[in-house]
């Protein structure tokens, strides 16, 4: 193959499940985008912990480890780092790298508050790098595929949205205590954890949520701790030492969306849940038009249901399976009915983060987006805190807002 290569030295910060799967993806973009001639060198990790900075050496390949993530951002053959350490430590790391002049792909919610997300794009911004978030629902080849759509007018107006990320992670009364329940370690709960994935959708598939209020509630008052760095956040602890839960369970909201060009924009409602019995991973978004409705749910990530029109025998939802024509699904499976899975999201986000890297054109959630949904998240616990609706200030050139631009190439998408 005669492709210029591009090699990319690769510093990881934070070898947890984030770091891992940021790391399986690193090593797999080669081969599935071996025509972009792209060469990810893991170079250096770092974790506080030793057994996982040494698992980074060991298993998954990194030339070297550290427990001071400050040796990653100093290594001279580090383009690009990955930051997926706890939220507390976002903003900190996130102005680190940006000083140090590397490309940044960080992990979701980029800061604990509107504020910390705006520092680390404002110094993104002043040291002019590359930035990428990992929003990886976006790139389910099904919700590309939605959003061609509703692009394309073949829903008609939206007139609703309905959204319930409902995970049962935390569901057992003994579920673990991880940082994220704790308020200085994490922020707000499933607000800035599940929320803002669900409303980054929204934002990419719909446009920008202009107003929120809602409600939230917590399950248990108090949880089994668990050592930073030990467990998941799905472990489950027999018999351990108490402590609080400082953030919620659940959060519902209620939204307005930015005015269309008709007139005032669609509503919704956008739910999420950590304590869920039932819903494994159910991550619903439904979006509802004048003239049609598509459906999605990440417990069946390759399956897209959609209704068009009011009449004729198949009126009503159809199921429709992604395949080679919706977003990069030949990149991973050759044929529709065999499924991709959520570690290939990230293997997209990771190619079009390192394409951005190398100044190709590359439309990606970056801190930009990672703003716009902090504010929505953040006026809604306000709204919340409140009982009130609160009004959203927008965020100028997030990748969202960009809805033009289906390549002439692609396959054209009629539906009879
Ligand atoms: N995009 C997604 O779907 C998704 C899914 C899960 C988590 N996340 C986000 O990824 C981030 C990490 O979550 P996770 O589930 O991987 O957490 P995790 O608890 O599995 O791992 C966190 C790691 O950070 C390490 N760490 C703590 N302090 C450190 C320091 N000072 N320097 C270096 N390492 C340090 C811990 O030892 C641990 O290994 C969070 O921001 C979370 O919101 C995103």
């Amino acid at each position: 193959m005669n492709t210029p290569q591009h090699e990319i030295g690769v510093g990881l910060i934070s070898v947890g499940w984030m770091g891992q799967l940021h790391s399986r993806a690193y090593s797999s973009l080669s081969v599935v985008y071996p025509e972009l001639g792209i060469r990810p060198r893991l170079v250096i990790a770092a974790d506080t912990n030793r057994d996982r900075a040494d698992y980074a050496v060991d298993v998954l390949g990194y030339e070297s480890a550290t427990t001071d993530y400050h040796e990653v951002l100093e290594h001279p053959d580090v383009d690009v780092v990955s930051v997926c350490a706890p939220n507390f430590l976002h903003e900190e790391i996130g102005t680190a790298v940006a000083r140090a002049g590397k490309s940044l792909w960080i992990e979701k919610p980029v800061g604990r508050s509107a504020e910390e997300t705006e520092t680390v794009a404002q110094a993104a911004d002043d040291a002019g790098i590359v930035t990428a978030v990992g929003f990886n629902y976006r790139n389910a080849p099904a919700i590309e595929y939605a959003r061609r759509i509703i692009a394309e007018g073949q829903l008609g107006r939206i007139i609703n949205v309905r959204g319930a990320f409902f995970a049962d992670y935390s569901s057992e009364p003994n579920g673990a205590l991880s940082w994220r329940f704790v308020r200085r370690l994490a922020g707000s709960g499933v607000l800035g954890d599940l929320l803002g994935h669900l409303t980054d959708l929204a934002h990419y598939v719909v446009g920008p949520i202009d107003r929120v209020t809602g409600v939230s509630n917590t399950a248990y008052a108090e949880r089994p701790k668990l050592e930073m760095g030990s467990g998941t956040h799905f472990s489950v602890v027999e018999g351990g030492e108490m402590a609080p839960v400082e953030n919620e369970d659940y959060a519902g909201l209620l939204v307005q969306f930015g005015p269309d060009a008709q007139g005032a924009g669609a509503v919704g409602t956008l739910e999420a849940s950590r304590v869920s019995v039932g819903p494994r991973a159910e991550y619903s978004f439904e979006v509802y038009g004048t003239e049609g409705s598509l459906r999605w749910n990440f417990e069946r990530m390759n399956e897209l249901e959609l209704a068009l029109g009011y009449r004729g025998p198949h009126v009503g939802f159809t199921r429709i399976m992604a395949g080679p024509e919706f977003g990069d699904f030949s990149k991973f499976q050759p044929g529709a009915g065999t499924s991709m899975g959520y570690d290939d999201l990230k293997v997209i986000e990771a190619k079009k983060f390192l394409l951005a890297h190398i100044g190709a054109d590359s439309a990606h959630a970056d801190v930009h987006d990672a703003l716009a949904a902090n504010r929505v998240v953040y006026a809604a616990e306000q709204a919340i805190a409140d009982e009130n609706w609160q009004s959203v200030e927008q965020v100028e050139g997030t990748s969202a807002a960009v809805k033009q631009g289906w390549a002439a190439s692609e396959t054209a998408v009629t539906h009879d």
